[in-house]
């Protein structure tokens, strides 16, 4: 591919390519993975239903994974929500911290296999932490939902769990995509070096922000500290401006509405070798909704 000679973007938004696309071998097999950031509010859901459907014509993708954990009013997520993701095109949610904000999150956990909560919670906890998609005629992909403990909940350590789930997952595919819900990108840099050439990409989700740092590290694993979110971007991370400042400077509580302007699609597109699970290319994703 004659894009393989670009160099690293560093902020462009312009695709990075890998090593292995210099031997020009992408094939009709390569896999691609789309990656939406944190769905917020219904502004979030619209995104998705008005976005989705030109990204899927555009890319082609053989999964679309996004993170819900903000899709109902903000706080969580409801089957009936996770219904009309489904139906939008999404095939795999997965959630984070927000996790148990709806209660009927329950019937979900119990009952949805398209649907992830992170991997790292306790032993017996209700649901699963990862799940192995495979379309019609295209290589199985395994996607994995962790959570990071630095400034957040004091689940199971995130580094360990994911070693013993990737030796599972490692039996029935290569091609294995983690959506790592953190906070500090000090932690989701170290998980990713850690887990370099053993997994095809790692993307950040939780703060909202979309860096601009997508690359794909030696050992062929694609990484970017955080998706961004899907949702209206006129606002502090999703929520109305004025009661979030107001709430810094009085430190008394505000009710946070969800905002409504500016809305955008956030998240990233990975394109990956099926043989080797090694990332071809990655590229963020901000789609402004007209
Ligand atoms: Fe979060
Ligand atoms: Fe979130």
């Amino acid at each position: 591919m004659a894009e393989s000679s670009r160099p690293m973007s560093s902020g462009s938004g312009r695709p990075v390519y890998g090593l292995a696309s210099r031997n020009a071998r992408i094939t009709l097999a390569a896999v691609k993975i789309i990656f939406i950031g944190d769905i917020v509010g219904e502004p979030g859901r619209r995104a998705v239903n008005e976005v989705l459907p030109r990204l899927r014509r555009r890319h082609e993708p053989d999964v679309v994974i996004a993170n819900g954990e903000n899709s109902a009013g903000g706080s969580g997520i409801t089957p009936k929500i996770a219904e009309e993701l489904f139906a939008s095109g999404v095939d795999i949610i997965t959630s984070g911290d927000h996790l148990w904000d709806q209660k009927e999150v329950v019937t979900l956990l119990q009952g949805e296999p398209r649907f992830l909560r992170p991997l790292n919670y306790p032993s017996g906890t209700p649901g699963q932490g990862s799940v192995v998609h495979q379309a019609s005629n295209r290589p199985p992909v395994g996607i994995v939902n962790l959570q990071g403990v630095t400034f957040m909940a004091n689940l199971d350590n995130p580094f360990v769990r994911v070693r013993a789930e990737l030796e599972r997952l490692k039996q029935k595919t290569n091609v294995i995509f983690i959506d790592f819900h953190a906070e500090a990108t000090s932690e989701k840099i170290a998980l990713a070096r850690m887990l370099d050439g053993q997994v095809s990409a790692i993307i950040g989700t939780h703060t909202h922000v979309q860096t601009a740092d997508e690359q794909i590290f030696p050992g062929g694993t694609a990484y970017l500290s955080d998706a961004g979110f899907t949702g209206p971007h006129e606002s502090v991370i999703g929520r109305e401006i004025e009661p979030v400042v107001k709430r810094f400077l009085t430190l008394q509580p505000q009710r946070f509405a969800v905002a409504t302007r500016g809305v955008k699609l956030q998240g990233a597109m990975v394109e990956i070798d099926d043989l080797s699970g090694r990332a071809l290319r990655i590229e963020r994703l901000s789609e402004a909704v007209p």
